[in-house]
């Protein structure tokens, strides 16, 4: 069993999960506006696996008989100043879930809660992979600059 405490927390990660899908998505959605498609599509790509992570922690408190209150997340941020900024965004926002998953695992090994130790192991490990890619995103982006044929060139990388 999860004390509480712990089983509150990880309704709370459900919501943050959702948000960073919404997030994801409003991010995916920019992107499509300002035409470039294939960084809109890794955004896409992104909000889905949010959407898994909240589902995975869904199934981890169903199987426990742990209740799930489902609260919404807020409102996404829909505008952003520039291609750079969204990547920042994006950056900041993994490193606060990589805080909150953290604190997760360290509740659940305080209370001998295995079952939920064991699933978070798999979300670090997964948080540091998010937490890789969106800070080669962000280097990259910033080597690209002003230079268009590069912010193409980058468009057509993330398409892949
Ligand atoms: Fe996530
Ligand atoms: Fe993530």
């Amino acid at each position: 069993m999860a004390s509480e405490k712990l089983q509150q927390k990880l309704n709370e990660q459900i919501t943050h999960e959702l948000g960073a899908e919404l997030q994801y998505l409003a991010m995916s959605f920019w992107f499509e506006r300002e035409n470039l498609n294939g960084m809109a599509n890794w955004f896409r790509t992104q909000a889905a696996e949010e959407h898994d992570h909240a589902m995975k922690i869904v199934s981890l408190l169903n199987e426990w008989d742990h209740s799930i209150a489902l609260v919404s997340p807020p409102n996404p941020t829909i505008d952003f100043d520039s291609v750079e900024s969204v990547f920042d965004a994006a950056l900041i926002h993994e490193q606060r879930v990589t805080a909150q998953i953290t604190e997760i695992f360290s509740m659940a090994r305080e209370e001998s809660a295995w079952h939920v130790e064991v699933a978070f192991q798999w979300f670090i490990t997964e948080q540091v992979e998010e937490e890789v890619h969106a800070r080669d995103n962000l280097a990259k982006i910033r080597m690209v600059g002003t230079n268009p044929a590069a912010l193409l060139e980058f468009d057509r990388h993330l398409s892949a």
